[in-house]
């Protein structure tokens, strides 16, 4: 596997709206549920939603991807209350579509999914329910006000859009870290890993909700996070903050040595950041597509026979990174 850097001239679609860099102030806090496969910086996304007054986070779901769906959980778990949050954790997918095995990126994430730091301890329980009966009872609860950060691969995602076809029209936004429309990927040229392991999931989710927002590769390795921002991170929050920069060492040095960066994405963090601070970003929209199948296999494109996306452009990755930062060091 190789990671490509995500800079160049993709080529262009649609109009780029104007840049705000101006946050904007959000009345009452956003009802959230992240679907997750906790890794590295999936652990810095739930922090950041954990610490963010404009967030009301109700649940996680978990699915495979960066580590095993036990572990995805069991990492879930440690991490809410570790954060002291009361929240359920609902187990979702352990396979793609259609598949009945799954490689975890332990290259990427490490052996347990947090980096060096492994024996994460099992605490609590998960939620009774799966993630798909999960999601879809919680939008229903939630008519138009749940907002689900899709972070993973998006198994369960079209799980849930599956049992219940109202699904994505009860929720207010999906907001989905993946892809890479006009850069390429970090799994292959063409794919980016949340899209790449389940490409059917993924396709068959931009053909179906009308409230999507795409947060790809496109901006997220525009705001790196370095070596010294988590050290000045662990100064602030010493103990979440350390635990975040204790368990990135191994990232950064999975991004220095493949991709040459100096830093690493703040990937997940930044389609968080998207859920509740759009004015940070340039969208445009279209219709996407995902290959399914031959060499391009993974690639998000455009396509304006299926419902509109919006796909975030350009980032104030500056911004982005300052924003983490300012919140996550609020924590202990
Ligand atoms: O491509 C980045 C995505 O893949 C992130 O969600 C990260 O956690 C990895 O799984
Ligand atoms: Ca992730």
């Amino acid at each position: 596997m190789q990671i490509f850097e995500a800079v160049g001239a993709g080529w262009k679609f649609g109009n780029v709206t104007a840049l705000h860099p101006v946050l904007f102030a959000v009345s009452g806090a956003m009802k959230l549920i992240i679907d997750t496969d906790p890794g590295i910086d999936d652990a810095m996304a739930i922090a950041y939603a954990a610490a963010a007054p404009e967030i009301d986070l109700i649940g996680l779901t978990t699915v495979f991807g960066n580590t095993h769906i036990h572990q995805s959980s069991r990492n879930a778990r440690f991490l809410l209350d570790k954060l002291g949050l009361e929240v359920p954790v609902a187990e979702g997918a352990a396979y793609a579509v259609g598949q009945s095995c799954h490689d975890p990126s332990d290259h990427v994430h490490g052996p347990e999914g947090f980096g060096d730091v492994t024996e994460i301890p099992e605490i609590g329980a998960n939620h009774a329910q799966p993630a798909s009966e999960f999601l879809v009872d919680m939008a229903r609860k939630h008519k138009d006000e749940l907002v689900v950060c899709a972070v993973g691969p998006l198994t369960n995602i079209a799980a849930a859009i599956r049992l219940d076809p109202q699904f994505a029209f009860n929720i207010k936004r999906l907001v989905i870290m993946g892809g890479a429309v006009y850069c390429p990927g970090n799994v292959t040229q063409f794919a980016e890993a949340n899209i790449y392991h389940d490409v059917q999931a993924a396709d068959e989710v931009f053909a179906v909700p009308p409230q999507t927002v795409l947060v790809g590769l496109d901006v997220t390795l525009k705001t790196l996070y370095e070596t010294a921002d988590f050290e000045a991170l662990a100064e602030r929050s010493p103990n979440m903050g350390g635990f975040l920069r204790d368990i990135s060492r191994f990232y950064l040095k999975f991004y220095k040595e493949v991709g040459g960066l100096e830093g690493c994405g703040l990937h997940d963090s930044t389609a968080v950041i998207a859920c509740t601070h759009e004015p940070m970003f340039d969208m445009v929209e279209t219709g996407l597509r995902v290959m399914t199948e031959g060499a391009e296999i993974g690639a998000t494109r455009p396509d304006p026979s299926r419902p509109p996306v919006r796909v975030c452009r350009d980032v104030d990755g500056a911004g982005v990174v300052h924003l983490f930062t300012d919140r996550v060091a609020s924590l202990p």
